[in-house]
């Protein structure tokens, strides 16, 4: 079959191809038209066979049914059998829009419309040819969207077109659909109504005028193997790309380094305005702080990730309030549900001596796994390591023992003897530990570990503390802490000041940490204190 192509960006100027496409709907033809939302394929709601038509070239299953659109209230009495209230305040406020509501079906609709069902689900569309078309013609529209069954829906022509040239009559050449997510589906055939997919109209909005709307729980969830879902086609694999797709529940920094770990070929990310420092390809998904531009992207995004050859794409969950909710219900399905939640990471830093180790015994008992960063430094400076070869070039052939261990004493003498001398071992030393670090963050990751403490005296100095979620510092007056590194490291006084004098300051920890906690030399009260913030950080 030959797929005609209409162009109509003006109705009057493209007056003749408005009346081609309405010529093959009144024979029973089948036409790609533009709608607001997606693009769909239209056929005569009347037309038995043409419907029939629908489900063949799309693929579609024979229970998932249409949506009948409509350009008038008049035509809403031909297809209903009955319009509550309800239906005519939501029709008043979000007609013609992004909303399709199902009502009891009207004896005229054949039942391959509504697959069976006693109800039919009714949308009058906002885009001008859309409306033109069913004016025109004064045919009510059975269209589904206009893709193969199962992949991303189409928001241009042309997706539809990749999708299903030689297998429809037609298609509409007119601009790119300005919502980019289907219409939201409300159910006025059950008490209370309910929303079974969210849309362009939100569910705030919806709340207005249906106060004790409920949600669907097949909105946000997998529906389970062999259950009845009040939409059908909430049961199917929907709006997958190739690609396979995970969700990452994560901020930004720890979305980037978890991506950049799985750096490979054919792996991509999908990022928002602004985004930097991604180590794979990225496709731009619209702003964080805005869904509305994301959902008009995001079937964009998912055709032009298979397009670019991606294998695997991470992508952040996004904000669900407003038209979140239907970027987040498409999005999770074209990820068959995967989603990955990355561990808490708190941060713990703080001056040498200042009383961390019992931060994070308390930690532990909050369900904190520690990572603890002075042991990686061991690890990094074992017999024989590399970088323990880079330190003795740096720091004198003397500072490893006869057994080819490191002299940690001599080394702290002369890497804390100047501010120089503590860089150049913070260059050294940090790169690698941080290494170790991330190593192990993913183990954790991996494992299901949810909630990790990253002890860190060198938290700011290596940068860990961009993988943090929040970042605690403990403190402590100097001659406190002198007291406890003499005794727990046995060193002399004079060995303890150096260390001390190498330390940043106090007003380095309270410039860059959100928590602080003093430690005086009342250990009850440090337990409460400590004790108090990490209440704080329990969501
Ligand atoms: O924005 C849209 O709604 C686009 C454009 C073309 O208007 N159309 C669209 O159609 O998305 P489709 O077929 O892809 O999705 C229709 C959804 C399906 O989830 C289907 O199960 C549900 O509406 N639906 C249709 N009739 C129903 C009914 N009587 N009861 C419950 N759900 C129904
Ligand atoms: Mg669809």
């Amino acid at each position: 079959m030959l797929t005609e192509r209409l162009k109509v960006l003006d109705l009057e100027k493209d007056s003749d191809n408005l009346n081609r496409a309405c010529e093959i709907l009144k024979n029973g033809g089948l036409v790609g038209i533009p709608t607001e939302t997606v693009y769909g394929l239209a056929a005569s709601c009347f037309d038995e066979e043409a419907v029939a038509n629908i489900f063949k070239a799309k693929g579609r299953p024979q229970d998932n049914p249409l949506i009948v659109h409509i350009s008038d209230m008049e035509m809403l009495e031909d297809v209903v059998s009955e319009v509550s209230e309800k239906a005519l305040e939501l029709a008043g406020k979000f007609w013609p829009g992004p909303l399709t509501i199902i009502m009891p079906r009207g004896e005229k609709i054949p039942k391959e419309v509504s697959a069976g069902l006693e109800t039919v689900a009714v949308r009058m569309p906002s885009h001008p040819v859309a409306r033109e078309l069913i004016g025109r013609s004064r045919l009510p529209l059975a269209a589904p969207s206009a893709n193969l069954s199962g992949s991303p829906s189409p928001i241009t022509a042309e997706h539809v077109l990749s999708d299903l040239d030689g297998r429809i009559d037609a298609v509409i050449i007119s601009d790119k659909s300005e919502v980019g997510v289907e219409s939201t589906v409300v159910s006025l055939c059950c008490q209370p109504p309910k929303l079974l997919r969210p849309g362009g109209i939100t569910v705030e909005q919806l709340r207005e005028v249906l106060p004790d709307i409920a949600v669907d729980k097949a909105v946000l969830a997998e529906p389970e193997k062999g259950a009845t879902v009040a939409s059908p086609g909430m049961k199917y694999k929907h709006y997958a790309p190739k690609a396979r797709v995970v969700l990452v529940d994560a901020g930004f920094e720890k979305f980037k380094s978890f991506v950049n770990k799985n750096a490979e070929e054919g792996v991509f990310a999908l990022k928002f305005e602004g985004e930097e420092g991604f180590k794979v390809p990225t496709v731009l998904f619209g702003r964080r702080d805005d869904a509305a531009s994301q959902a008009a992207l995001l079937f964009d995004v998912l055709r032009t990730l298979d397009e670019r050859g991606c294998k695997l794409c991470f992508a952040r969950v996004p904000d669900l309030e407003g038209v979140g909710l239907a970027v987040y219900n498409r999005l999770i399905r074209a990820a068959a549900f995967r989603v990955i939640k990355l561990p808490k990471i708190i941060g713990l830093t703080g001056p040498t001596g200042s009383g961390k180790t019992e931060f994070s015994k308390i930690a532990e008992s909050f369900g904190y796994t520690a990572i603890d960063c002075d042991r990686s430094a061991r690890l990094v400076t074992e017999k024989g390591s590399k970088t323990l070869e880079i330190l003795a070039d740096c720091f004198g052939g003397d500072i490893i023992l006869p057994d080819g261990s490191l002299d940690r004493k001599l080394l702290a003498k002369r890497a804390f003897s100047s501010e120089e001398n503590t860089e150049k071992l913070n260059k050294i030393m940090l790169p690698a530990v941080v290494e170790v670090v991330e190593d192990q963050i993913a183990e954790c990751s991996e494992t299901g570990v949810e909630k990790i403490l990253l002890d860190a005296p060198t938290l700011f100095e290596s940068g860990l503390d961009s993988r943090c979620d929040s970042v605690v510092a403990v403190l402590a007056p100097k001659d406190l802490r002198r007291k406890r590194i003499i005794e727990r490291d046995n060193l002399t006084e004079e060995q303890a000041d150096i260390r001390l004098s190498a330390g940043k300051s106090e007003e380095f920890y309270k410039q860059k940490t959100s928590h602080i906690i003093v430690n005086s030399e009342d250990i009850e009260r440090f337990r409460a204190d400590i004790n108090a913030v990490l209440c704080s950080l329990e969501d």
